[in-house]
């Protein structure tokens, strides 16, 4: 699932520079650099509160950074208005999904398309949608509020996808779902990324999807990146398996030791 796409060039699509966000006087993020070549799947791995989507939340402009820049296809769009940030071609599937849920399924695929002046590509592209997640088009005239978790969660993916992005944000898609659920998702966000080629951004806790199905990866905790590599050399870390994979048994007392607070500086 994770060779490389013969597509991802070494140019950024997107790239922030020593970004720092805050709420008041929580720091959340701080000093935060990390690059998404076009055409790869990059993920940044974190745990609960570590900053992920205070990370996504500043790239799309609903958080103003304290500090630093973010550049989208070498434009600055450093705490630019989210609609601008759209309109360039970024969308941001947020965390908990947020459908719209009075609206028919078909309905919030048509709004994700608002930016669109093209009829014919947004007709494609519903079929296209249709095709990834069938169950979409089974439901298509059911309001979005009675579709269950994981296919809420496939309609925002969905939705995103209806703007045509050249990069797509995606926060936690896991959260709450099975793991066979989960599984199902990252099958169809690698073909997405294959197939449309649309670049993308998964924050994760679930790091062993989300080490599979990406190119690169970034581990942030307490705000911070603390590592950064291929996600095939990460997979083989020690501390990714301890701490994030939970492979690893911590000898003669038996402990499991990734229940241990873990700081890699
Ligand atoms: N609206 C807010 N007001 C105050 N503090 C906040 C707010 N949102 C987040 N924080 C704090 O900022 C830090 C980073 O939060 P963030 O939501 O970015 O983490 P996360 O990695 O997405 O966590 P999770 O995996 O639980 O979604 C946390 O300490 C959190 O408590
Ligand atoms: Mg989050």
């Amino acid at each position: 699932m994770s060779a490389t796409p013969p597509s991802v060039s070494d140019t950024p699509v997107l790239k922030l520079s020593n970004v720092e966000s805050a709420y008041g006087p929580i720091r959340a993020i701080r000093g935060v650099s990390l690059q998404v070549r076009r055409g790869e799947i990059a993920t940044v791995l974190g745990s609960n509160g570590a900053g992920k989507t205070t990370i996504l939340k500043t790239i799309s402009g609903i958080i103003d950074p304290r500090k630093g820049s973010v550049e989208f296809k070498g434009d600055n769009i450093t705490a630019r208005d989210p609609a601008h940030i759209v309109q360039q071609g970024l969308s941001h599937v947020p965390e908990g999904r947020e459908v719209f849920p009075l609206l028919s399924v078909r309905d919030n695929l048509v709004m994700g398309a608002y930016t669109r002046r093209d009829r014919d590509g947004v007709a494609r592209d519903m079929e296209a949608v249709y095709r990834y997640f069938p169950i979409l088009a089974e439901r298509s005239a059911q309001d979005a509020g009675l579709l269950s978790g994981g296919q809420q969660q496939m309609l925002a993916i969905s939705r995103a996808i209806m703007a045509a992005p050249d990069l797509i944000l995606l926060d936690e898609p896991s959260l709450g779902l099975s793991p066979k659920l989960t599984r199902e998702i990252f099958e169809i966000v690698v073909r997405i990324n294959r197939e449309r080629g649309t670049t993308i951004l998964l924050v994760e806790q679930n790091a062993n999807m989300a080490l599979n199905a990406s190119d690169y990866g970034y581990v942030l905790e307490n705000g911070r990146i603390v590592m950064e590599d291929t996600c095939a050399r990460l997979r083989e870390k020690d501390d990714i398996k301890e701490f994030y994979l939970g492979l690893k048994e911590a000898g003669v007392r038996g402990e499991r030791r990734w229940k241990k607070k873990k700081n890699w500086r």
